[in-house]
């Protein structure tokens, strides 16, 4: 699979370029960054860091240093002053690409019509800006594969929202509206269910190799995150989920709905949104949330023990 990767690194963004750098199915055409967890230039070197790290040269770009129609607003609570748990270390080799990552979306989409798989993996900004460059952009990309949203369970960074819609939810609904013939979003629903143990946790620890040790310090501030708020020693690998689904659909079952994205509640900002009344046209009730959208493949129950699996085995090279 070709791929091109928008991202926000980010501790578990960090770890999905891992993941995927150790699948031979899985080839990193090109790399965007995006505001999000930390300032879009900071995710840019981030991101450059990680992938000498595996040994990859993709070009990475820099990309939307804001929201479509909100201030900026960063998670270095979550993942770290430097985004990367305080463990991103000297300058990266190599340097940004010219250019935006949208311009690089819709450059790389038109030169390899129906080739390419998005995997977006921060807020939606980049993609949204790309939409509006090239509005056929869904039929340019052979699939969509979006970490974001809580469809019908709790955000986290709000009640209602996760951090990548409520970071820019204009252009995640944007997106939604867009017509993506196949978009699968990976949202909260799917990614709790991503838990590390403490066990796992020290069985990485245990392993000696570059990657190991990168990732055991990663996890082990971002882990700190997670336990103060579990309660336990644990952590959520959402951008890795939204990776291997992406290479391996049956790791998850799906449910199709389309979808919107809250843009005016006090409360619910951010929130997805959906239809689920069973009506038609013809029950002359005013249809809402999503309708007339394509339908989203929203991931469900995963298959945890296999997807803990390969990403043990991802980290251990
Ligand atoms: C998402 O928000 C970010 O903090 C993570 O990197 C992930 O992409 C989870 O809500
Ligand atoms: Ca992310």
């Amino acid at each position: 699979m070709r791929i091109i990767l928008d991202t926000d690194p980010g501790v578990d963004d960090a770890l999905a370029i891992m993941y995927l750098a150790a699948q031979e199915d899985a080839e990193i055409v090109a790399v965007g960054s995006v505001h999000g967890n930390v300032p879009a230039p900071v995710g840019a070197l981030n991101a450059l860091r990680v992938l000498e790290l595996v040994g990859l040269t993709p070009p990475v770009t820099v990309g939307a240093a804001r929201p479509l129609a909100q201030p900026l607003q960063t998670a270095e609570f979550v993942h770290g002053d430097d985004g990367l748990g305080g463990h991103a270390g000297p300058p990266p080799t190599g340097s940004v690409a010219p250019g935006s990552a949208a311009e690089q979306l819709v450059r790389l989409a038109r030169a390899h019509p129906g080739e390419l798989t998005l995997l977006a993996l921060g807020p939606l900004t980049n993609i949204a800006l790309a939409v509006i460059l090239e509005p056929e952009l869904p039929s340019l990309l052979r699939s969509v594969v979006i970490m974001g949203g809580a469809v019908n369970v709790p955000g986290n960074i709000t009640p209602y929202a996760d951090a990548n819609f409520f970071h820019d939810p204009e252009a995640a609904d944007l997106v939604f509206d867009s017509g993506f013939p196949d978009l699968t979003l990976v949202g909260l629903d799917a990614t709790e269910q991503a838990r590390v143990n403490g066990e796992w946790l020290a069985a990485l620890n245990s392993v000696d190799s570059p990657r190991a040790r990168f990732a055991s310090r990663l996890l082990d501030h971002y882990g700190q995150f997670y336990s103060h708020m579990f309660g336990e020693v644990t952590c959520t690998l959402h951008d890795p989920l939204a990776a291997a689904i992406m290479l391996d659909q049956n790791l998850a079952s799906y449910r199709e709905i389309p979808l919107g994205v809250e843009l005016t509640g006090t409360h619910t900002r951010g929130q997805v949104v959906s239809d689920r009344r069973m009506i038609s046209s013809d029950d002359h009730i005013p249809a809402t949330a999503g309708a007339g959208r394509v339908p989203v493949k929203v991931a469900e129950k995963v298959d945890v023990p296999r997807f803990l699996d390969q990403m043990f085995k991802s980290l251990q090279g």
